[in-house]
């Protein structure tokens, strides 16, 4: 059948998350700041709303809000298809091909297999763009890293530049581990060191790493996150990103000893995959996003013109071993007038796309509460801190579940916090929420699907809880140049 044409006000489409116009779209890839542009390349097949022959496709934003969506970048050849990775701006010209060139570096996925292929299956390949990432000329010269032995799981690129050792540093997913490699003109890569999880690690084939270093708020001093991504074995069945905190030394990653082996989820919902950050970000910023969905459902979930939303922006941030995430402060330009949160149990109209800060008062370990957004199909997501401590979000009567048994649940997080008060922060957008509680230590990202726009809100508490202060931010819709 046709694909249905995109009309950008379609059921579940979001008001303030990237979606594509049309077609099918999962993990974003070669994340780079260049020139005030955030670009963000993504894995896109165009001509139906499943996977298939892989594209980059391209979007930029100037504030990490609007996007406008570019024609796609990088199409598949008969080498195979465009899997995923990241982008580099070779200010120095390291690699010959011009100052100032964006090197696209992504796995060559080749899509025959078994004894038929004499071909490595999985391979790393660069393409290079002249024009702010408009148009890529593969380079003649691929594969710039072959596969030493067949490897099936053998992908996902992330490049950065080591400044202190002049060279540049390939983190790549290999199967249950990450492989690192360098290389001083992008074009012949050697071999450093590989990393995997200790022995209680969850079970899954490692993608789309992403090392990076940042500054610990709590010594001031340089730490290095690795971002690693799984399938499955997520926190909630299927795909799930966790992190590691320790150090590089320009070879080897080692984790922190106080971290220790066993790496920390770095979301707890079903429906963050794939996430990595930008690269060449100003103001040493760390900012995140995510492919809001789950492969154990990605391809059922009953949208029409186009499949899956990004998640908001986040900046990362790091306090001792704990990474936080926090929307990017770019997002409160859609804000709207402001509105009260009622403290008691009435329900009050709200919009279907909006921001919440609450403020909780949570005198007893058992202190619980419960949000609940409903429509007047009688449909309801709840979410909140239930009486074992945990935040939790139900979507098992929020919508259309149908497609996939797996997908009406609860699911939960420990919470990480002894404190008597929770501040936290909810991003709703008519078909997703983001859960951000105590300072973006714990983050939930679950997606759901209503016949009708959750327009109710109402508020219970048990246990002596309190909600001390709550506040409303309708979000009008982002511009996507629809
Ligand atoms: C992650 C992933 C990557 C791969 C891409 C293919 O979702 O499986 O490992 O490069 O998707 O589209």
């Amino acid at each position: 059948p046709a694909m249905p044409v995109s009309q950008y006000d379609e059921q579940y489409r979001p008001a303030y998350h990237y979606t594509p116009p049309g077609g099918w779209m999962n993990d974003p890839n070669g994340l780079v700041y260049h020139d005030g542009e955030w670009h963000m390349f993504y894995q896109y097949y165009p001509h139906d709303t499943v996977w298939g022959p892989m594209h980059w496709a391209h979007a930029v934003s100037r504030d990490l809000v609007n996007w406008q969506t570019l024609p796609i970048a990088i199409a598949p050849d008969d080498q195979g298809y465009i899997f995923s990775g990241s982008a580099v701006i070779d200010t120095r010209d390291t690699a010959g091909f011009g100052e100032d060139a964006m090197v696209a570096l992504y796995t060559i996925h080749d899509p025959v297999r078994g004894a038929a292929n004499t071909r490595d299956h999985e391979s790393q390949g660069i393409a290079v763009s002249f024009d702010n990432g408009r148009t890529f000329r593969k380079f003649s010269g691929n594969p710039v890293l072959p596969n030493p032995g067949k490897t099936q799981d053998f992908r996902d690129p992330n490049v950065f530049r080591d400044e202190a050792r002049g060279r540049w540093v390939m983190s790549l997913s290999v199967h249950d581990h990450v492989r690192f490699y360098a290389s001083t003109n992008l074009k012949e890569w050697t071999y450093l060191s590989s990393f995997g999880a200790g022995e209680s690690g969850p079970d899954g084939v490692w993608e789309c790493p992403n090392l990076f270093p940042i500054t610990d708020e709590a010594s001031g001093e340089t730490r290095w996150v690795l971002i690693q991504n799984i399938n499955p074995g997520g926190p909630q069945g299927g795909s799930g990103t966790f992190y590691f905190v320790g150090d590089w030394d320009g070879t080897r990653f080692t984790p922190d000893p106080d971290f220790g082996s066993d790496p920390v989820w770095l979301d707890h919902g079903a429906d963050n995959y794939a996430g990595i950050t930008w690269d060449n970000a100003p103001d040493a910023r760390r900012v995140f996003i995510g492919w809001m969905s789950n492969w154990l459902y990605a391809q059922e979930v009953p949208t029409q013109a186009w499949r899956s939303a990004m998640t908001i922006p986040r900046e990362i941030s790091l306090n001792g071993l704990e990474l936080r995430q926090q929307p990017v402060a770019e997002l409160q330009q859609l804000r709207e007038m402001a509105f009260a949160l009622a403290p008691n149990a009435s329900a009050q109209t709200v919009p279907s796309a909006a921001e919440y800060d609450l403020q909780f008062r949570l005198p007893d370990s058992d202190s619980s509460f419960t949000l609940t957004f409903s429509n007047d199909e009688g449909e309801r997501l709840a979410l909140g801190l239930n009486d074992a401590g945990h935040w939790f979000v139900d979507r098992t009567n929020a919508g259309d579940s149908g497609f996939n048994p797996a997908f009406a649940a609860i699911h939960t997080a420990p919470r990480l916090r002894e404190d008597k008060s929770a501040r936290v922060r909810l991003f709703v957008d008519n078909a997703s929420v983001e859960l951000f509680p105590d300072d973006g230590a714990t983050v939930m990202t679950e997606i759901f699907f209503p016949s009708e726009p959750f327009t109710s809100i109402s508020l219970q508490t048990e246990g002596g809880a309190q909600l001390v202060s709550g506040q409303g931010w309708p979000l009008k819709p982002a511009d996507f140049g629809q």
